[in-house]
């Protein structure tokens, strides 16, 4: 038996000590999650990605009232991006979340489903996709590529 560690790399960001490159993606995942439509969960997601040539696409989740057929902001704009801009890279995608019910203070990272969707594009594109990610206040987390918060990625390689 050999046990071993796959280790998972996220850079802390303070508000103040973000890069100015991506206060422009930011604000407009800021702005997609303000118009999320969240009537049933009260908790607002806004997705914003950067394509490779300057382009913002963004996303928010979309609910339903039978529960299963809405939809996360990450996924709402990476297919949007993919729709709309096929062929072009994505670069990076910045999550922002924030509740009716609290003041959620710590970063919300993608789900387990949208980190599934979010590997496609970048085995696809073959490089990597900046993950970025906050709550409505506190810190933001950034990791270099989806794949540090999907370690072990089953892809159509398995196929
Ligand atoms: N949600 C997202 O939009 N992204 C995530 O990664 C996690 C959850 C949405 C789905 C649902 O509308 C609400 O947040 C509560 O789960």
């Amino acid at each position: 038996m050999r046990r071993f560690q796959i280790p998972v790399y996220i850079d802390e960001y303070t508000p103040d000590e973000l890069p100015a490159d991506i206060l422009p993606l930011k604000r407009q995942a800021e702005i997609a999650r303000d118009h999320a439509y969240a009537p049933y969960s009260h908790f607002q997601v806004g997705a914003a990605v950067l394509l490779d040539n300057g382009i913002i696409v963004t996303g928010s989740n979309q609910e339903n009232a039978a529960y299963p057929s809405g939809m996360c902001a990450e996924r709402v704009a990476i297919w949007a991006a993919g729709a709309q801009y096929p062929g072009r890279k994505i670069l990076k995608m910045y999550i922002t979340a924030r509740s009716a019910h609290k003041t959620v203070n710590k970063p919300v990272p993608p789900c387990g489903a949208c980190r599934q969707s979010i590997l496609e594009y970048e085995v696809k594109q073959k490089s990597p996709i900046e993950i970025w990610f906050t709550g409505e206040t506190g810190p933001i987390w950034k990791t270099d590529s989806l794949q540090n918060i999907l370690p072990l990625i089953f892809d159509g390689s398995e196929l």
